[in-house]
């Protein structure tokens, strides 16, 4: 007798129990559907997609990438990456992602920005310093490749015929003859990015402002390359061919 109600209290209370996992534990039949259908169950929210994808394969997070860029970035990039001339920062939109991995780690390692005369590149390293980890870069330069590449205004003028004989035997070779860049050379695009900045680059190169540091060893191909460029002239010159690969 005495038995009987602990016996129904037992499975009453089992009864509440299992009602109330259930209620709690409301992401267990969520993410069995999820693996059932393949993420296109309407209960998954993208962003759950996204950030499960991310947890699972490393992926970037494309909406950490959006707020860090927003916050640390548009101010002198501009908001499409569109670069800001009065700034002295260029276009990043349409740049290679790799290629621009790899300049914020230079930035971060101190290979470039650490001249003394590299008055610029030196505004630009305490910013990729605000970028904590590998993930922070490789969100923030996804979301860069989701930011339309309009072709930057034109503002280098020069003589594009003696540009195209200087690019062809050797530019062309390495960023393609297209100025579009080659990945297996580790070149990155030119064609439609800032013509000011690519001038101050290659005079950058010239001077060893860029491409000097020991461990830049990309940079430092460039080094050697900007010695066919006898001058100013000649450097706006290319640019201005480059200006009309667009
Ligand atoms: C204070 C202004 C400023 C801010 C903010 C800034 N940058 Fe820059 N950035 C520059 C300048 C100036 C340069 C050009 C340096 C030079 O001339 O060598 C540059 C260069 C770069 C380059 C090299 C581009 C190339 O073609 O080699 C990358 C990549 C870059 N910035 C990404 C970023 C990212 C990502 C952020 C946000 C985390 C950021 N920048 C924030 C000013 C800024
Ligand atoms: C041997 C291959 C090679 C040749 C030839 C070459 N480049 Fe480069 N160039 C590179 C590499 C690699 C980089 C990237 C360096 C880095 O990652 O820091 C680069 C970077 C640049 C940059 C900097 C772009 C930026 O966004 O900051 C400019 C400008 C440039 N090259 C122009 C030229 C011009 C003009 C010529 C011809 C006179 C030329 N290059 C020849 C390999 C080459």
């Amino acid at each position: 007798m005495a038995g009987r109600p602990r016996g129904g209290c037992a499975r009453t209370g089992g009864r509440d129990n299992s009602r109330s996992l259930r209620s709690k534990g409301d992401a267990v039949p969520r993410i069995k559907q999820h693996s059932d259908t393949g993420g296109s169950n309407a209960r998954v929210s993208e962003e759950d997609r996204v950030r499960h994808l991310a947890l699972v394969h490393g992926l970037p997070r494309l909406a950490e990438g959006q707020g860090t860029y927003l916050t640390n970035c548009a101010g002198c990039h501009g908001a499409n990456g569109e670069g800001n001339i009065v700034l002295n920062a260029p276009k990043l939109a349409g740049q290679e992602s790799w290629y621009l991995k790899r300049q914020l780690n230079y930035y971060k390692q101190g290979i470039r920005g650490t001249h003394t005369d590299d008055l610029f590149g030196q505004q630009m390293a305490p910013m990729a310093a605000t970028l904590a980890d590998d993930a922070a870069i490789n969100n923030v330069v996804a979301y860069i490749q989701t930011l339309p590449n309009d072709p930057a205004p034109v503002t280098i003028q020069g003589n594009v015929a003696n540009g195209q004989a200087l690019f062809n035997p050797t530019c062309g070779i390495c960023h393609n003859r297209n100025g579009q860049g080659v990945w297996a050379v580790n070149a990155p695009a030119l064609s439609g990015f800032s013509d000011w900045y690519l001038v101050r680059q290659l005079q950058n190169y010239k001077s060893g402002v860029r491409g000097a540091h020991p461990q830049d060893k990309f940079g430092f191909q460039m080094t050697s390359m900007v010695n066919g460029l006898k001058d100013d002239e000649a450097i706006t010159d290319v640019v201005a061919y480059i200006n009309s690969l667009r």
